[in-house]
């Protein structure tokens, strides 16, 4: 089969990365004698320097084009001065509108030879980890109305607003119900209900979609503080995590540096069809960017995400995991879940030792 791929591979440590999962899905592609065309286009700083602007109409027609998009990270110091709307992340938010992604799965998973790297006690962890975060991704205060005015006391203040609708959170409750019924049948639901109007009213709408749809799926409701919490207290405890976009960036950020790094954890967008865009859940580190010190593994599992609910190659996706595995049990590592003992290697390395083990 001929695939046709919109790589964005945006700022900082984007580039690098990119090109590690490329170097896997070339092996693949080989193996498995799949064609991918890989098509790049530009998006946050990069595209804001050289087009003017963090999405130029070149990518969102390019990757609407295309049979699936993987992004690298967008954002850097460099443009932390500019205004919302003319920002990095801008690209980022406007092409997961445009491609209407409301659906944003990140995986959480504790890989066994990374259990030391979890800054959580051995004794929390014992019973492993594997929750899946379900964020809704195209709504909610990201999307909502944002003003900055000067009232009439001459006073400057800033709004933004949380909205969500009943068919947003629908759509979004029956992505995890999907998940759940394959997994242990069991939603934990994330909201704010004792405070804010968007929750409660995510709440009921959570309880009676399932109710009528999928009565055998058992639903917690978790206050998202009391969840910051439980994350840290017992995070074996939850499974499925339904959530909406503020709170889901949030926790899934907890989520990863509960399992060792955040450089390990990739991430699917999805919306009602199989076109989707597939990215790690960290950011563009500009910090180590051009050093070849990055982690590529959560942009090469995003990758194998992409092969699997994309394209239905769920073969060539555990091949992926399974060499991911591989090199971790040879004990090579990157910087950021470097221990002691280890073989520490660089960006361009570990994607070709992946590779290898294809
Ligand atoms: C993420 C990121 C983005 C988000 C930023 C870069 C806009 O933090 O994908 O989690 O907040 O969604
Ligand atoms: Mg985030």
């Amino acid at each position: 089969m001929r695939y046709k791929i919109a790589v964005l591979e945006g700022d900082g440590i984007g580039p690098e990365i990119c090109a590690g999962a490329l170097t896997v899905l070339k092996k693949v592609g080989k193996k498995f004698n799949h064609r991918f065309d890989f098509i790049h286009y530009p998006i946050g700083g990069y595209a804001i320097d050289n087009f003017g602007s963090p999405l130029p109409k070149e990518t969102t027609d390019g990757c609407l084009a295309s049979d699936s998009v993987l992004l690298g990270a967008v954002g850097g110091y460099k443009w932390d001065n500019l205004s919302g709307a003319e920002r990095p992340e801008a690209g980022l938010l406007g092409i997961r509108k445009t491609m209407n992604l409301y659906s944003n799965i990140r995986p959480a998973k504790l890989w066994k030879s990374l259990a030391d790297a979890s800054p959580l006690k051995k004794e929390l962890i014992e019973n492993g980890l594997d929750i899946l975060i379900v964020r809704e991704l195209t709504g909610g205060i990201y999307f909502g109305e944002r003003t900055l005015a000067t009232d009439e006391n001459g006073e400057i203040y800033a709004t933004d607003t949380e909205k969500y609708s009943v068919s947003e959170i629908e759509r979004i409750t029956k992505i995890a119900c999907k998940l759940a019924v394959k997994r242990s049948g069991k939603i934990a639901s994330v909201d704010k209900a004792n405070v804010l109007e968007t929750s409660r009213l995510w709440r009921k709408t959570v309880h009676a979609y399932c109710n009528e749809h999928y009565p055998e799926i058992e639903v917690k409701d978790v206050l998202v503080d009391n969840m910051a919490m439980q994350l840290v207290k017992n995070p074996s405890q939850f499974d499925v995590v339904l959530t909406s976009n503020m709170f889901g960036d949030i926790l899934s950020d907890e989520a990863a540096q509960i399992t060792g790094s955040i450089g390990m954890l990739a991430s699917s967008s999805l919306g009602d069809g199989t076109r989707g865009l597939y990215e790690p859940i960290h950011g563009s580190a500009p910090d180590i960017a051009g050093t070849d010190s990055a982690n590529p593994v959560a942009t090469i599992l995003a990758a194998a995400m992409m092969l699997r609910d994309s394209f239905g190659l769920d073969t060539e996706c555990a091949a992926i995991e399974k060499a991911v595995q591989t090199v971790l049990e040879k004990g090579y590592r990157t910087a950021d879940i470097m221990q002691p003992g280890m073989k520490k290697i660089g960006c361009a390395e570990t994607a070709q030792r992946i590779a290898d083990e294809i």
